[in-house]
């Protein structure tokens, strides 16, 4: 589906309060609901596709999920209660649902074979299989030509695996994520070691189903140390609230800073994800935070962002792992502000659900704004006039997302193509961009 954006002015003061729920959390919030001794319910999952198929994952490993809009209530059937799968197991366009996952099921005692749409198995997955493999796991997928990786679809031969002390190579949530998880069926301890930061929302999750992780600090970075032990949710009646996700937010802080303002209501302020406000912030931008709460699991706060000039920064080093998602929005923030975006050590982008880094390039160019690539990242010419575009998202959300908002700030006709894609994190993104002024066809 492509979409036509007529030239309509944002509407001041639009207040949101209807954010989808965070993806990181929502897949967490099934994977380790579903091994948990205990039950669980949690409210404003994310009904996006992503998470969905974690979700109909796990029902599939015979994990009794009900849901009813919103809330999920997972009857976790414990550590060793997961059961073999009758079918390839789909994880759609989702990395963290297959790799994630990978992880659970790399240590379980039947095969299985894990695979996702046409993005995912193109996405490189020997960063997860490496370590598995350290810890005894039998993980074999595909090669593709031209590239050293592996790619999905994966086959797991479940086995018994050992702990084992790892350095992550990449700061990447992900690859943390599915160690730690398959260490919970270890013989012995795991430890991760985590030179770079990168988002802890599987390690907080995990603290508050009483998992033996412990988190230790040294001049090396953070390690995380995880002792196998039985998890169990202690407030099994209780529903926990997913905060909405920061990076959802994050396209309507940018139209906010830009022509709002706008107000966004209980958005997840985890630490590890919210450097974009830092960014904005050094950018010039006029952001207020109220009725902060949630410190004990995931913080989340209101945010009204205000027009104001901005200024264009330079994002590098570790700052990239805390901003990743939001690189795309950023570019269209650093197009209207002055001087030079500078956005480097982010070679992650290329590996995303599509390249990033050429996609942002793409997408800048169709606009008539002025960026130049490199391998880990680019800089942009900001003050750019923004001429009517079209652009397609090639199946990128977060590029799709972003070019509707460019257009809206610019006031100028576009197409975007291929924005089905939105589905897959944000299901009710047209209803909030009709809502904050745009016209859309
Ligand atoms: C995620 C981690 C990040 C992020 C992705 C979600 C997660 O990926 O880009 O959208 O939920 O763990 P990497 O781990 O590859 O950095």
């Amino acid at each position: 589906m492509n979409c036509i954006i007529s030239p309509s002015t944002v509407v001041p003061n639009t207040v949101i309060l209807d954010l989808p729920g965070d993806k990181s959390i929502s897949h967490r919030a099934i994977i380790l609901g579903s091994i948990s001794e205990t039950p669980s319910i949690f409210t404003h999952f994310l009904t996006a596709e992503d998470c969905l198929n974690t979700l109909t994952i796990f029902r599939k490993l015979g994990v009794p999920i009900d849901r009813e809009g919103q809330t999920v209530r997972i009857h976790g059937v414990g550590r060793r209660g997961l059961k073999a799968p009758s079918e390839t197991l789909d994880t759609g366009n989702s990395g963290t649902g297959i790799r994630l996952i990978t992880g659970v099921l790399a240590a379980q005692t039947f095969d299985t074979r894990i695979t996702g749409d046409a993005s995912i198995q193109r996405r490189p997955m020997r960063r997860i299989i490496d370590p598995l493999q350290k810890m005894g796991a039998a993980i074999t997928g595909k090669s593709l030509p031209g590239k050293t990786d592996i790619f999905p679809p994966l086959q797991i031969q479940g086995r018994q695996l050992t702990g084992i002390r790892y350095r992550l190579p990449v700061a990447s949530a992900q690859v943390k994520s599915a160690v730690l998880l398959a260490g919970l069926f270890a013989d012995g301890s795991t430890i991760v070691e985590e030179p770079e930061a990168c988002r802890d929302h599987t390690e907080r999750l995990l603290l508050g189903f009483g998992a033996q992780l412990e988190r230790i600090e040294s001049g090396e970075g953070t390690e995380w140390q995880l002792t196998p032990s039985d998890i169990a949710n202690p407030t099994p009646d209780i529903p926990v609230r997913i905060p909405a996700d920061f990076s959802s937010a994050a396209f309507f802080l940018v139209l906010g800073a830009l022509a709002g303002p706008i107000t966004v209501s209980a958005v997840g302020l985890n630490p590890t994800r919210s450097t974009l406000l830092d960014v904005l912030s050094r950018m010039g931008a006029d952001i207020a935070v109220t009725d902060v709460g949630g410190e004990s699991f995931e913080p989340y706060g209101t945010l009204t962002l205000s027009p104001s000039s901005l200024a264009n920064t330079e994002v590098s080093g570790a700052e990239i792992p805390f901003l990743i998602d939001e690189i795309p929005i950023l570019a269209v923030a650093g197009l209207f502000a002055s001087g030079k975006l500078i956005v480097r050590d982010a070679a992650e982008l290329r590996v995303k659900e599509s390249d990033r880094i050429e996609s942002i390039v793409r997408m800048v160019t169709a606009m008539g704004g002025e960026i130049e690539a490199y391998d880990d990242g680019f800089v942009l010419t900001g003050g750019a006039r923004i001429q009517p575009f079209e652009v397609d998202s090639h199946g990128d959300h977060r590029i799709a997302m972003s070019a509707i908002i460019a257009a809206m700030v610019a006031g100028v006709d576009a197409k975007v193509h291929n924005v089905d894609c939105i589905n897959t994190s944000f299901p009710n993104f047209m209803d909030i961009v009709a809502r904050c002024g745009a016209e859309i066809k």
